[in-house]
Parts: C-alpha cells; structure tokens; sequence
C-alpha cells in the first residue's frame, strides 16, 4: 500500500513538473487596457497553450450535456457578447432559470462567480451547469465516459495533460484556462486613456466618462481597469417581487447582504441587454433612468446609492460613454469539434 502510494507521489510530482515546464514560455496577450498579471490563475491550473485549445472545444462542445443540445456557448454565446442576451437562460428541454446568464468576458479576474459569488474559482464553476437539472442536465461520470469514447479528444487530452485520460477536474480546468482567455480591451475608453487618443472619445463620450467618475457617482463601484469593485451591492432591483432573490444573502446570511449582488463588468455592455441578474432592466437607457432615482427603495438599500438629478444631455453623454467600453476581441466556435 505505502509504496503504491509513494509511487503514485512520484507520477504525480513528475506530471505537475512537466506542465509546469511545458508552460514556462507561454506567454498571453494583453489588450491595451488590460492588466493580465492580474488574471487570477490557481497554482495547480497554469496556462498553457495547449489546455486552452482543449478547453475551447470543451466550451463549445453539447456533448456536455444530456441530449448534446446544450454547450456553454448556448448561454454564454461570443456573438451575443459571451450572454444569451434573454432575461433568464433556457437550458435543457426548453427550462428556464431564474437569473440572467453573466458575461464570461474578463470574467478570471473576478474573485467569486455567479451574480452572488458562491463559486470561489472558474474550475469550480465550470462543473455546476453539468449537473443542473435545468443547464446541461446530465452527470459528471456521464461527461467523462461520452468524452472518453471521442477519438479527436486523446490528444488534446494528452497534450494538455500529459495523458489521455478524461476527468471532471481535467475538463474544467481546460474550460477555465480557456476562458481567462476571453479578455476584453483595446476599447475606445482604453485608447483614449492610454494612449492618449483624443479621437477615440467623442466629446459627448467624454463627459460621459468625466459623469462616470464624478456627479453620477458609478466609480464607487465599477472602478479599475474591469469596471468592477467585485462587491456585492444592494441596488433594488427585483426586490418587490413576492419572494425576491435576496441573492449575496443566500450565500453569507448576513443580514446587510439581503439582495445584494456582485458589480458586473461593463466592458462590451453595448451587447449584453438585457441587463442585471434578472434581466429586468430591458435597455442601458433604462439602467441610467435607475440609478437617476437612487436606485429601487428597500429596507437594504445600499448607502452607495443616491439620487443623481442627472439632466438629458448628462444621461445622454453617459451613454455615450457606455458605449466606448467594446473591446476588439474576436474570438468564435472552433470550425470543428473533436470526431
Ligand atoms: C442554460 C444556460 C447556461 C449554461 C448551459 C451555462 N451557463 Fe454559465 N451561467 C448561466 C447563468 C444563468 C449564470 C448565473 C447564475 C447565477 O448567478 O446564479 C451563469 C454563470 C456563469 C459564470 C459566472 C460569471 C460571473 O461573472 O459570475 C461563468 C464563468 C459561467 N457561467 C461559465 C459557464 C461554463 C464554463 C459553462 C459550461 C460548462 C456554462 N456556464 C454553462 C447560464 C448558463
Ligand atoms: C452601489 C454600487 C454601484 C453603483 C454606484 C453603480 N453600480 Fe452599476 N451595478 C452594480 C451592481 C451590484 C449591479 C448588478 C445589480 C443586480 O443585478 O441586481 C450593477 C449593474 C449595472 C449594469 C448592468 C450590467 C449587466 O451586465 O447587467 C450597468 C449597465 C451598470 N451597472 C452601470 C452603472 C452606471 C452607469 C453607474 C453610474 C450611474 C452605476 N452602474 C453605478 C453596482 C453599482
């Protein structure tokens, strides 16, 4: 038994020292704007080149689903900004979900997934929607026989993982390396920033970044680089529903965190309607109406929140500004799945 064990040590130790190596020259690149040192990558999770190509076939697979219809590109679809632009997601057999599908862009930056942050890591959020009855529907153990019987899939296996054994863990971990990938920079806003390009932002644009930071108070919590402080804020929204989703509060049961959720990005915004975790707020102009009136009253209303008395030419200029946050990224489906 204890040598069994040892060994085992060993063959361990040896396939972690060869990832390693493998990834030593891996290099990511950063769009202008974007702080990729600060991507936060576990220490047994390092990029490399070869596990995000598996994870990108992963991602877009419906083979991780119960009927092969539903991949995480169904929900989180590059076209429609890494959303499915609906209020709340349809997963298998038509069901719908009671939140509104987040952005994966730039989304391994962020500290806790989902809208009340409950998933510490992307490895451990990439194994949930296989499981949810009302995602993908089907089993870890399933996933893994169905992927183990794909030919196309041994090498990439191998090559990410040094061999061609299929696991849950070895799956997310690809997915998730695939998806600190999907960054969003080099935007009108970056370019005007960084690189001091006064064209980039027309001049209503411009106020409207001057209102962001300033009169219409949202740098006290889409702030840096993300536009995100990765808090969790009450702002009222659906909060007069009969049962509302108390959201953050679910998770801590903290009474301060009823209704409260996690600061989205806003980078590519112009793409992801309809917008916050229920999907409610139908257009941006709408979401500028919100915050114009302090937010939806409620007893756990956050104190960041206030009425902003914004005229039609500032909540026009905000807009504007809004707008500036697409990135230049193109990433889509892989031409091919694994056969
Ligand atoms: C049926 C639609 C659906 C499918 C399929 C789906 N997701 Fe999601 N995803 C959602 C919804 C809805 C949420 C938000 C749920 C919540 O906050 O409780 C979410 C949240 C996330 C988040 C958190 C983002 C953030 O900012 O907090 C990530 C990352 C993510 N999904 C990745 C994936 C991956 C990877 C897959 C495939 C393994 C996948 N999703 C499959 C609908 C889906
Ligand atoms: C008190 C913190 C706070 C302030 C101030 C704030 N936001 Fe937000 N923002 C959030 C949170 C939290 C959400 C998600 C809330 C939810 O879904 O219930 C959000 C959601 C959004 C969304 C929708 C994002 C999506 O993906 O659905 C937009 C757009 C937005 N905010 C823009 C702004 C603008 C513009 C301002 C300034 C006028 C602003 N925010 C001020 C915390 C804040």
């Amino acid at each position: 038994m204890k040598i069994r064990s040892v060994l085992l040590g060993l063959l361990v130790c040896l396939a972690v020292t060869t990832t390693a190596l493998a990834d030593e020259h891996f290099q990511l690149e950063a769009p202008l704007g974007i702080d990729v040192e600060a991507l936060l990558i576990p220490e047994d999770n390092p990029l490399s080149a070869a596990k995000i190509e598996l994870g990108k076939m992963l991602y877009f697979d419906g083979r991780l689903s119960a009927d092969g219809t539903i991949s995480c590109a169904t929900c989180h679809d590059p076209t429609k900004g890494f959303t499915d632009q609906a209020a709340v997601s349809t997963g298998i057999d038509g069901q719908k979900g009671g939140r509104s599908a987040p952005t994966v862009i730039n989304t391994g930056f962020i500290h806790f997934q989902f809208w009340d942050g409950r998933a510490p890591s992307l490895e451990e959020q990439a194994k949930g929607p296989i499981e949810n009855p009302i995602e993908m529907g089907t089993t870890h153990e399933a996933v893994v026989e169905k992927l183990s019987k794909v030919e196309g899939y041994k090498p990439l296996f191998n090559a990410a993982f040094g061999s061609e054994e299929v696991t849950i863990d070895r799956i997310a971990m690809a997915i998730a390396s695939f998806e600190r990938t999907v960054l969003s920079g080099n935007s009108a806003w970056d370019r005007y920033v960084y690189n001091r390009d006064e064209s980039a932002l027309s001049e209503s644009a411009r106020r409207g970044l001057e209102l962001f930071e300033g009169k219409a108070l949202c740098t006290r919590c889409h702030v840096g680089f993300n536009l995100t402080d990765s808090l969790f804020h009450n702002l009222g929204v659906g909060m007069d529903a009969e049962e509302p989703d108390l959201g953050r509060y679910v998770v801590t049961k903290q009474e301060k965190d009823k209704g409260a959720f996690k600061t989205p990005t806003l980078r590519d915004i112009s793409k992801t309607a309809p917008y916050m975790h229920d999907g409610s707020v139908a257009t941006l102009e709408e979401v500028i109406e919100l915050y114009d009136r302090g937010g939806e009253p409620n007893e756990w209303l956050d104190p960041k929140m206030e009425k902003l008395g914004l005229t039609d030419q500032e909540k026009a200029d905000l807009l504007a500004f809004m707008l500036s946050l697409d990135g230049d990224w193109k990433i889509a489906a892989p031409e091919k799945l694994p056969e």
